[in-house]
């Protein structure tokens, strides 16, 4: 058994709660169906309901952001959604079909917060186990997967950094390589937890041109971003939710004060997000009123 395989034997205890399994198994032909439509979810965390009757249905082709404030349930409705937590009730079909059946179609990209950073692999490693199949199916490695590997810390300007120790990394050279995990997952269906929080510019470009490229190529991606500001130059259509869904679709549809002010208010002063769809409205040309 390599050394490897005894590392991946440890992946839940360095991936915490997000140890979902994807593969590069075959492709389920795109079909018509949400690639990810979630209805009626309820999720308590000792008895308090953090989601609450969350509805989602995810349009195809487009990038999402998932806008919420602290606390809104926007990390656990995701985990709830992938079967990482329990949840009470509710249905999650992905491409139309249940979960299970469609996890390969899959890759996820955890918060930062819930990776063990001391566990010994190197990035190369990291993004070798996103061409794995599921969590305690060991397979040997071998050398076209750790080309390809190698192809994609290339494509996200990391290749250099291979072999280092990824605790070792900086915030924004982590958020690469588990990008570079997804990309190499070669997945139909992308969920990011707040890929940009903590990564210095250079990477926040390096991400979002990624993500365009995604779209480009059809792909679909859901994305917790924190970032009111960014929100509206990133993304397509925006998720705003708060314990329940407020609102989803185009951007530019959905930022209004009322939904803002559903989700954050009382977080965010008034003036701030006033601020805010002013500067979009300035720039997409539309008179305030
Ligand atoms: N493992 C957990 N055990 C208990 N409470 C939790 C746990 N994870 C999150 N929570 C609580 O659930 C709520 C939603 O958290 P989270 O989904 O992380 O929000 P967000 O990602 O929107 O910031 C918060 O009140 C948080 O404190
Ligand atoms: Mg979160």
């Amino acid at each position: 058994m390599s050394r490897f395989s005894d590392r991946l034997r440890n992946l839940p205890a360095f991936f915490k709660d997000c140890a979902l399994a994807v593969s590069t198994g075959e492709k389920a032909s795109r079909s018509t169906a949400s690639p990810f439509a979630i209805q009626g979810m309820n999720v308590a965390y000792h008895n308090k309901a953090v989601v609450r009757d969350l509805n989602l249905e995810l349009q195809p082709q487009r990038l999402t952001a998932v806008i919420g404030p602290n606390g809104a349930g926007k990390s656990t409705f995701i985990k709830a959604a992938l079967g990482l937590v329990p949840k009470l009730g509710g249905r999650v079909s992905v491409f139309g079909k249940a979960l299970d059946r469609q996890r390969h179609l899959i890759a996820y990209v955890p918060q930062r917060g819930s990776v063990d950073w001391d566990f010994p692999a190197s990035a190369l490693d990291v993004v070798a186990m996103g061409l794995y199949g599921r969590i305690g199916w060991i397979k040997p490695v071998r050398k076209h997967h750790l080309d390809t590997a190698r192809h994609w810390l290339e494509e996200v300007g990391m290749a250099e950094f291979a072999d280092r120790q990824i605790g070792q990394l900086s915030g924004g050279q982590q958020q690469r390589v588990f990008l570079a995990r997804a990309l190499a997952q070669n997945a139909e269906l992308y969920i990011m937890d707040e890929p940009f929080a903590g990564v210095d510019a250079a990477t926040e470009r390096a991400i979002i041109t990624t993500l365009k490229k995604l779209k480009a190529q059809g792909k679909t991606v859901l994305c917790v971003h924190h970032d009111l500001q960014t929100a509206p130059d990133y993304f397509d259509n925006a998720f705003i939710m708060r314990v329940t869904d407020i609102a989803s679709g185009p951007i530019k549809e959905v930022f209004t004060m009322e939904n803002l002010q559903k989700a954050y208010g009382g977080r965010l002063p008034e003036a701030e997000l006033q601020a805010i769809l002013s500067r979009q409205s300035g720039r997409d040309g539309i008179a305030l009123q």
